[in-house]
């Protein structure tokens, strides 16, 4: 008798299956989420599970004292920023997704990178799925891509992919996007969650086994997430996400996850009509466009991964006209905001019932760490009292909600690049002036002959080569100090 292939439905946003069509998700509560999916083949994915080993797997168990490591080098892209975010490097045989907004040059940046690495290591595949050869190559006129070993492949059959990639041996594959892939097991449309998984799974195995570095391209949705989000960033290394906004220039290029580096690690380009640049120096990008004398606008030493970023906060109070006051926050959290308005009334003082207020923090940049709190602070207390702080000024700190600071992480890194910066003054948490934790390398010329973990005479003040440091306690310490 005829098998008849059988049906799933199958929920795109994490993946549940179901016999019957739902209206809900009965797994992440999902509203609409469930598309038609033909079941595979039980005898065909029998077969292609002897595929699914990884490289050098026996099958059995081995013993951790008999497994040799391997030191692979990292392969350089060519672009310092982009090595910087993949943690220093392409890792052998990693799977690299890339994620992002259309448009914002995800596309371009795996372009530069795959010419680079062409030149220096040897063919390179690039297969995309969403634009011609043509196209590619015309793009890659303005790249100077020029004589490298780069193939471009337009296919979105992911049978044809592998065997392309067994055909060139390619040092590095790049898929452009794992959207568009289908593999011809599957009879759901390119896109669903079970072609994506299936496509992300079986180019993990490929990467593996043939020790090839594979980068796939990935969509974002409406709402900013990885489309067929939780079964691809499982399945891959390391995920990269593209920020930045269309109408600014530069672009961010975030690790959310990865397996061989530091997460939240990030990489700073420019995008030229010659392709992305990478920007060796963000704090400058981020504070050129700083008004003079003007209340309201604070700068705030964040650090995202390893790298220290000086970012200008901008924050504008008015009286509403409106009924009920707004308040609004681009570049940092909304939630956090309302809390720091909280503590600003409660604890400084500051009136700021049926106002508008205003936060953004310049460039299009996103701080989401608790040690931007202080800068966004003062930001606010700048504009509402109509005072200016000092530009040569630059602060961190967490804030709490009996409106104390905080101590943070790495608060050296933060003093370092603000005083290579220029700023004279760096406003901080007490905590961090501790002796026994920070202050080793800032100590006063005066302190030097003193012991580590002795107590300094006067706490609050000491000196960073040239930046002077001021910790505070409260809230309230800090804008007196800054508005004195
Ligand atoms: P693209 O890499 O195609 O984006 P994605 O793959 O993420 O969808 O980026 C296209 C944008 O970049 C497009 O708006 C044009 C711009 N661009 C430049 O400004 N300079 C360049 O050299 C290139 C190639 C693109
Ligand atoms: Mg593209």
């Amino acid at each position: 008798m005829a098998r008849r292939p059988s049906i799933v439905f199958v929920c795109q946003e994490c993946g549940a299956q179901s016999p019957k069509w739902l209206g809900r998700c009965a797994d992440c509560g999902a509203w609409n989420s469930f598309v038609e999916e033909r079941a595979p083949d039980p005898q065909a994915s029998a077969a292609a599970a002897h595929r699914y080993s990884l490289a050098g797997a026996t099958g059995s168990a081995r013993l951790y004292s008999d497994i040799e490591i391997e030191q692979h080098a990292r392969l350089t892209t060519g672009i310092d920023e982009f090595d910087r975010v993949l943690g220093g490097g392409i890792v052998p045989g990693s799977l690299v997704l890339l994620g992002g907004e259309p448009g914002i040059g995800k596309s371009t940046l795996l372009l530069q990178a795959a010419a680079n690495l062409a030149r220096s290591l040897g063919p390179v595949l690039y297969s995309s799925g969403e634009e011609s050869e043509h196209q590619i190559k015309s793009r890659g006129e303005r790249l100077a891509v020029g004589r490298a070993p780069l193939y471009l492949l337009a296919e979105t059959c992911l049978e044809r992919i592998l065997e392309e990639m067994a055909r060139i041996r390619p040092a590095l594959v790049i898929v452009d996007s794992v959207q568009t892939v289908f593999s011809l097991k599957f009879q759901s449309a390119p896109g669903s969650i079970g072609q994506v998984r299936e496509a992300a799974t079986q180019l993990l195995f490929a990467a593996k086994g043939q020790n090839v570095p594979t980068f796939l391209v990935g969509h974002v949705t409406k709402d900013g997430s990885l489309a067929g989000p939780k079964a691809l960033e499982h399945v891959v290394d390391t995920v990269l996400y593209f920020e930045g906004e269309r109408h600014h220039s530069h672009r961010v290029v975030r690790a959310v996850k990865n397996r061989f580096g530091a997460v939240s690690e990030l990489g700073v380009f420019e995008m030229t009509a010659a392709g992305l640049r990478a920007v060796p120096n963000p704090s400058k990008l981020f504070l050129a466009e700083r008004p003079a004398n003007a209340p309201g606008s604070a700068v705030l030493c964040s650090v995202e991964g390893s790298r220290p970023i000086l970012v200008e906060v901008q924050a504008l109070v008015s009286s509403s006209t409106f009924g009920n006051a707004r308040r609004m926050a681009s570049g940092i959290d909304q939630q956090r905001l309302a809390l720091l308005l909280a503590v600003l009334e409660k604890r400084a003082g500051l009136n700021l019932v049926g106002d508008d207020v205003f936060v953004n923090i310049a460039g299009g940049m996103t701080v989401d760490e608790p040690a931007s709190d202080l800068g966004v602070v003062a930001a606010i207390a700048s504009s509402v009292r109509n005072r200016v702080i000092p530009a040569s000024t630059a602060m961190f700190g967490e804030v709490g909600l009996a409106g104390e600071v905080r101590g943070i992480t790495q608060a050296s890194l933060r003093v370092r690049e603000a005083a290579q910066m220029g700023f004279s003054r760096c406003i901080m948490p007490e905590a961090n002036l501790d002796p026994a934790l920070e202050r080793e390398p800032f100590r006063r010329a005066e302190d030097r002959d003193r012991p580590v973990g002795a107590a300094p005479d006067d706490a609050a003040l000491h000196r960073a080569g040239a930046c002077e440091l001021i910790g505070v306690r409260t809230v309230g310490e800090a804008l007196d100090f800054l508005m004195s």
